[in-house]
């Protein structure tokens, strides 16, 4: 966590800000996206924490190769390890055959919020907010079997007659779980509607373990606002950072000096041409080109023009000619993204 003084700041020349910093700022898991290609250039843009993909306890327990590959992590930062499954006894198996002796997790994390219906159809996900029961059972052998913190990622509950984080949370506790993020919203929810921030103030009010806040943080306004509204330990952004780590270096600019600078198109075409480059060394040159599509798309949202590039290279398959469409959309249109 950054304890940063009004006087370092100063004496960093990162400008003299009102507060010490002390609300950390994550990359949420993102499945497909949070990678370690782009955890690292999440953290090289400032960001103070990240979370892997959700992996299954039970694919890893059977070495699936695919399952293995995410677990790919290169030079990081603080890098949380997140775990999706429901068998109390699997779940510690893992633990303490992969993760207690593996020195790049800095903590394990539970998957208590996926709302995906091949998920929740198999009892693990959002569905575990529906078995408190259970739930301690998997927070206890969790805890037992691990040398690490164990932290837990919920949602609100099921759905809006069904809200039931505050139990779930003070089970957590109770069985010593240190880390509570929270999605606002209800698993019937998904991702629609806005995140009730309210909800995180209250749990932040109720437990004394850290709470991160998380859900619909798309600027250094709404992550100032959402810190003074919910007075919460962390904050995790998911969405918002897709196409756009810049995000991380300008809430903390934000916070540093009260301002922070726009996203430029010269800068945005390096970094995704660095992204691509950092993804066809993981996967090779078709897989990258394939799974960046979407992020791709992401990067060029909001510049003049991006609508013609994004579509150009949606059917492109050969890096030489995206670098070449890359290379057209960096010498045109406005500087900054609107
Ligand atoms: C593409 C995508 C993949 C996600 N994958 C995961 C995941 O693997 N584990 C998890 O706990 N949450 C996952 N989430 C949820 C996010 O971590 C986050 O809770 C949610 O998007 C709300 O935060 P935001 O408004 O900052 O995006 C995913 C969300 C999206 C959009």
């Amino acid at each position: 966590m950054h304890e940063r003084t009004k006087q370092q700041e100063c004496a960093m020349g990162t400008g003299c800000r009102k507060e010490p910093v002390s609300v950390f700022v994550s990359l949420a898991p993102l499945a497909g996206v949070s990678d370690r290609c782009f955890r690292e250039i999440c953290f090289h843009y400032g960001c103070d924490e990240a979370t892997t993909e959700m992996i299954s306890a039970q694919a890893l327990l059977y070495d699936s190769a695919r399952t293995e590959r995410m677990l790919d992590k290169g030079m990081e930062g603080k890098l949380t390890v997140q775990l999706f499954g429901k068998d109390p006894s699997i779940l510690a198996q893992v633990i303490r055959e992969r993760f207690n002796t593996d020195n790049c997790f800095q903590a394990v994390e539970l998957n208590m919020g996926c709302p995906a219906p091949k998920i929740v159809r198999n009892g693990e996900g959002s569905a575990l907010m529906r078995d408190p029961k259970l739930s301690a059972e998997i927070f206890r052998a969790m805890v037992e079997a691990s040398t690490k913190p164990i932290y837990v990622k919920m949602r609100l509950g099921w759905d809006e007659n069904s809200i039931n984080y505050l139990t779930i949370a003070h089970i957590a506790e109770e069985e010593g779980v240190s880390r509570i993020t929270l999605h606002a919203r209800t698993r019937e929810q998904m991702y629609a509607g806005k995140a009730n921030w309210g909800a995180i103030a209250h749990l932040k009010d109720a437990v004394n373990v850290q709470v991160v806040g998380n859900g619909d943080v798309t600027t250094p306004e709404e992550a100032e606002e959402m810190e003074k509204q919910t007075r919460c330990d962390g904050i995790a952004i998911g969405r918002a950072a897709m196409g756009n780590p810049f995000l991380f270096r300008q809430i903390h600019a934000y916070r540093s000096t009260g301002t922070y600078a726009p996203v430029s198109r010269e800068e945005t075409v390096a970094v995704l041409l660095d992204h691509y480059m950092r993804e066809i060394t993981c996967r090779g040159e078709q897989r990258a080109i394939l799974e960046m599509r979407k992020l791709m798309a992401c990067y060029l949202s909001g510049f003049s023009g991006s609508a013609r590039t994004k579509a150009a290279i949606m059917t492109m398959t050969d890096m030489t000619e995206i670098r070449a469409e890359l290379e057209r959309f960096r010498a045109q249109g406005d500087l900054f993204r609107t």
